[in-house]
């Protein structure tokens, strides 16, 4: 979900509506803002299922204000509807509240008030702070706000607006973000640096247990308990244009297309050619540290997790040492035993996905060390590891992922060569593989030149109900990651198998209406590989292979360039991504927000 909020002399409105439109991304089930100004007596509200532009349909001509907040919801309690959209208003229009997280003990507050009287508007669990809020007795809006919070258990990102307090906005934060931005006799704020860069690049974030006062011209942050805080404003590293179309018709082909910068971005600064090594600043892990490591354990959800996958294949390989990927949502809820010689990597495109952090802070809790991957800066994911590296693949937009998983798995690629050469890998690997990386950016682009031809294949195979995906060793994870690919934007039904296992039992399935995508490296196992093509085209199927060369027993082969076997799998996802693009665009799907799905997901 997505808040955003705005006190000062501007007409609030539609820079409220500005400011949604580049959150839609967090959710995009139902909108609303909630205004109020010198010339506006009391609270106005709009609300809307739907997108920001159904919103923006139902706001009034005249609908004059200088102070609002606003919000983009995802559902979690309560269907996409208009009375479930936020804000939430109290029964006498004073209090407003958006909300980012979960309520855990919405229910058992809701029967109380209900006991007392109180008529719920909506099912959501938000709706319980507006009538707190309401109902305290405190003199001013932050003590409600705070004798409120005490009151609730779970996660939230908030921002209030009371129109007995009209010349503020209180806002707090646990386990959701909150970012205050600081402008010219002016303040925003929003859960994401998304919705500020237009206006002002000079920010504060807060932390867990924090709130803040924001007024036109002034700001002061504090504790939920009341003391004081010192927020020191950072400036955003990223560009406000980053955060544009920049002439594509989707955030997705935008973000594929910008795979050669975005990977030659995470290697710059970064290669020792001296000693065939690289250097990663922010790991906190020194040599000997290093190489008393005996397990790397890699977390993440979604596409991170798959990156995270094939990271584990590299540090094995590179590195040497045992590791594997998990999903964190199911991690965090087995018991884990925690190794104090296992090294713990969480993986978070956002840095912010609660089943990661939730993790995270599980692992820390039973004294590990955690490692981040992560591409935003200062994340919650970020900052909760004891160390990590940035993936600097700029703002991604699109809800599914491409390029930071690329530049995830490159980041992976670097760590394990780092980890790699202070224990046994030789120097002439690891200029092989330096080597390797270099040509990344460059063979990138030369995919992202054979679009018109993926184009095509796309519309072949846009037809089909169900797609295999199959892969075997590095080639696994890329299929598992195509597959999701294709799933999250087309629709289409598909599902990863690790080629070896085809004869165990999904070789059932295989008929012409089950179209097979392959990916066929020439690596060791090209043998293996086109063995499970021939088992395949024995019954019939259809096959599209991924591969550095024609496959015989292939349909259609899309021809990549080769590189060193370890970096393969960078590669091969790419026309894949195209693939899925294409075929979605061929089904007239919504690409960059496909139903039901939000970028970051910060509940449970
Ligand atoms: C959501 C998104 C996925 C993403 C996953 C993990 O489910 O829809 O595309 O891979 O979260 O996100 P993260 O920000 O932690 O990488």
């Amino acid at each position: 979900c997505g808040i955003v909020g705005y006190i000062g002399k501007r007409d609030v409105a539609p820079l409220l509506l500005e400011g949604l439109q580049r959150l839609e991304y967090r959710g995009y089930d139902s909108a609303g803002l909630v205004i109020t100004g010198p010339k506006a007596a009391g609270l106005k509200m709009v609300k809307a299922k739907g997108r920001v532009r159904d919103l923006e349909a139902r706001v009034p001509k005249r609908f004059a204000g200088t102070t609002g907040i606003a919000h983009t919801r995802w559902a979690t309690h309560g269907a996409p509807s208009d009375e479930n959209a936020h804000p939430h208003l109290d029964p006498e229009n004073k209090v407003a509240v958006v909300h980012n997280g979960i309520i855990d003990n919405a229910a058992e507050l809701r029967a109380k008030l209900g006991a007392d009287g109180v008529v719920f508007a909506s099912e959501t669990d938000t709706e319980v702070l507006t009538h707190l809020i309401a109902r305290s007795e405190a003199d001013t809006l932050e003590e409600k706000v705070r004798q409120t919070l005490k009151l609730i258990e779970g996660t939230y990102g908030i921002a209030v607006m009371h129109a007995d307090f009209a010349d503020r906005i209180v806002v707090a934060r646990n386990g959701s973000p909150v970012v205050l931005g600081i402008g010219e006799k002016e303040m925003f704020v929003a859960s994401d640096v998304a919705a500020l860069v237009t206006h002002t690049r000079q920010v504060v974030t807060l932390d867990d247990g924090e709130m803040a006062t924001l007024k036109a011209d002034d700001f002061r942050t504090y504790t939920t308990e009341g003391s004081r805080t010192t927020a020191t404003p950072t400036t955003v590293e990223w560009e406000a244009e980053s955060y544009d179309m920049g002439g594509h018709d989707t955030y997705m082909h935008k973000e594929i297309c910008e795979q050669p910068d975005a990977v030659d971005r995470v290697l710059r600064g970064r290669i020792d050619d001296r000693f065939s090594t690289v250097h990663l600043g922010g790991l906190n892990l020194d040599a000997r540290e290093a190489r008393s490591i005996r397990r790397v354990k890699i977390l993440g959800c979604g596409t991170s997790y798959h990156a995270g996958l094939i990271g584990a294949g590299l540090i094995e390989s590179l590195a040497r040492i045992p590791a594997d990927a998990e999903p964190a949502s199911e991690f965090r809820y087995r018991n884990p035993v925690v190794d104090p010689d296992t090294l713990y990597v969480a993986v978070s495109q956002s840095g912010e996905t609660y089943d990661v952090l939730a993790a995270v802070q599980e692992l820390k809790r039973k004294g590990a060390r955690v490692l981040g991957v992560v591409n935003v800066v200062g994340s919650a994911i970020a900052r909760e590891a004891d160390g990590g590296t940035y993936v600097h693949a700029g703002p991604e937009v699109c809800v599914v992922s491409t390029k930071c998983f690329t530049n995830t798995v490159v980041a992976f690629a670097l760590l394990a060569l780092h980890l790699g050469r202070i224990r046994d890998l030789s120097v002439s690997d690891g200029k092989r593989i330096i080597e390797g990386l270099r040509r990344l950016p460059a063979q990138i682009s030369e995919i992202l030149t054979m679009e018109d031809e993926i184009k095509k294949l796309a519309k072949e195979y846009a037809d089909a109900k169900s797609m295999m995906f199959i892969g075997r060793v590095r080639g696994y994870p890329v299929a598992l990651e195509a597959s999701l690919k294709l799933k999250e934007i087309s629709y289409i039904h598909a599902e990863a198998y690790p080629a070896s296992e085809l004869k165990h039992g999904p070789l059932a399935l295989i008929e012409p209406a089950l179209p097979t995508v392959a990916i066929v490296p020439d690596d060791d196992l090209l043998e293996k590989n086109r063995a499970a093509l021939e088992e395949i085209k024995a019954r019939s199927g259809r096959i599209l292979a991924v591969a550095h060369q024609e496959q015989e027993k292939a349909d259609h082969t899309i021809v990549v360039p080769k590189n060193e076997d370890e970096l393969d799998a960078i590669l091969m996802g790419i026309p894949l991504q195209l693939l899925a693009y294409h075929t979605a665009l061929e089904l007239g799907r919504d690409i960059d927000k496909p139903r039901n799905l939000a970028k970051s997901v910060t509940v449970e």
